[in-house]
């Protein structure tokens, strides 16, 4: 039966190094000259390209992030190479430097950017939350550029958001979305803030005890301190995606998370994490993971994705999933990871995991 799975949402993690000081996020703390020699190579980048054509053709989602995808300037060359292939190419980026880029991208086969912006009226709660002055600046003045590019090319490039939910920016949510619409993004999607031990560099070797993980009372209290706001927040967007606001979440997902705010426990005895059967991702040194916050199943430099996909570390990771006890199966990888501007079902690809949630 597992034989017979395959993954639909596949992930190039194409370095951990960043040149932002997020505080949700320690990718930063990657040391360069750590990790440079043993990043894969393009050739090494290409290979694996042909191994996930061969075995999967161009049918799964595809996406560059890490860290800082764009400090790897052969992103260029292997987006090529993928487009060569039918593979449709999309991008996560924090912005911070792509205004050296911003021609480029546009020529590029990527066809889909995914900007992090965490606020539009306070430019302040975004700088704070990615620890670094003048970057939201950057995003807005890239994303008028682009604006310019487009109108004037013609050329096709989807601009979507991707914005963390955390107390002190909830009242830019709505703005957020606004924003999205009036500036012809493709679309928004929020994502809570989950624990930042989830988020490291993969050079650091690190397993969470997903099966004992225990949230710290901290960041429980922190959510539910936000609940009852964040719950009129939510229902706000889900009349504004009624409304035809470009919001990505589907409906489910919005009513998940408010019911995650008011009480986290009740998401592990509802909701199922499906990663193990959908997701491929490849960090910068070649090891492969189904689940971020478990060890890696294979390595690519060894195997071919198929091989590392039917192995038997795959197959315990699909098993420990259904026993894990994080809550990061509110996010959006386990809900959809479609910013290709499909239609609304295609987009959330796990509806069934909600039916004895939401009976439909
Ligand atoms: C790890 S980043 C990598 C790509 C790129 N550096 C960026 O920031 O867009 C991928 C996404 O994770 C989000 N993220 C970072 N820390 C997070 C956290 N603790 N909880 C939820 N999402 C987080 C980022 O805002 C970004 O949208
Ligand atoms: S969230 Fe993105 S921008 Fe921030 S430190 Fe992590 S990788 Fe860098
Ligand atoms: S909830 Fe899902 S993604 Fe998160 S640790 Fe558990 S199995 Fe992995």
């Amino acid at each position: 039966m597992t034989e017979e799975l395959k993954p639909n949402q596949i992930t190039f993690d194409i370095t951990d190094r960043c040149q932002m000081r997020c505080v949700t996020c320690s990718k930063w703390k990657t040391v360069a000259g750590d990790v440079l020699s043993k990043e894969l190579t393009t050739q090494e980048w290409k290979k694996v390209l042909d191994g996930l054509h061969e075995w999967l053709g161009t049918d799964f989602w595809f996406c560059f992030s890490g860290g800082e995808p764009f400090l790897r300037p052969d992103i260029f060359e292997i987006s090529e190479y993928a487009a060569s292939l039918g593979i449709n190419v999309a991008s996560m980026t924090n912005g911070f430097s792509i205004e050296h880029y911003l021609e480029k991208i546009i020529d590029s086969p990527i066809k889909s950017l995914n900007i992090s912006l965490n606020s539009i009226k306070d430019p302040k709660i975004h700088d704070t939350s990615r620890g670094r002055e003048g970057s939201h600046q950057k995003i807005i003045n890239a994303i008028n550029r682009f604006n310019e590019l487009r109108a004037t090319t013609g050329k096709e490039l989807g601009i979507n958001l991707s914005t963390i939910v955390f107390p002190e920016n909830l009242d830019e949510l709505v703005p957020l979305a606004e924003f999205a619409k009036a500036n012809y993004l493709g679309g928004i999607m929020f994502q809570i803030m989950d624990d930042k031990e989830s988020f490291h560099g993969y050079n650091v070797q690190r397993a969470c005890p997903t099966g004992t993980y225990k949230m710290p009372d901290e960041l429980k209290k922190e959510y539910m301190n936000m609940a009852n706001h964040a719950c009129e927040v939510f229902d706000k967007l889900a009349e504004m995606k009624k409304e035809g606001y470009p919001i990505f979440n589907s409906y489910e997902q919005l009513e998940a998370i408010k019911m995650f705010l008011k009480n986290p426990d009740d998401i592990l005895k509802s909701i199922d994490c499906r990663v193990g059967e959908t997701n491929f991702a490849i960090d910068p040194y070649g090891d492969v993971r189904l689940c971020f916050n478990m060890a890696p199943v294979g390595n690519i430099r060894e195997n071919s994705p198929k091989e590392i996909w039917e192995n038997n570390l795959s197959k315990a990771c699909r098993k420990a999933t259904s026993k894990c006890k994080m809550y990061c199966r509110l996010l959006n990888c386990n809900f959809k990871g479609d910013f290709l501007n499909k239609k609304e079902e295609d987009k959330c690809p796990f509806r069934c995991f909600f039916k004895k949630l939401f009976k439909h």
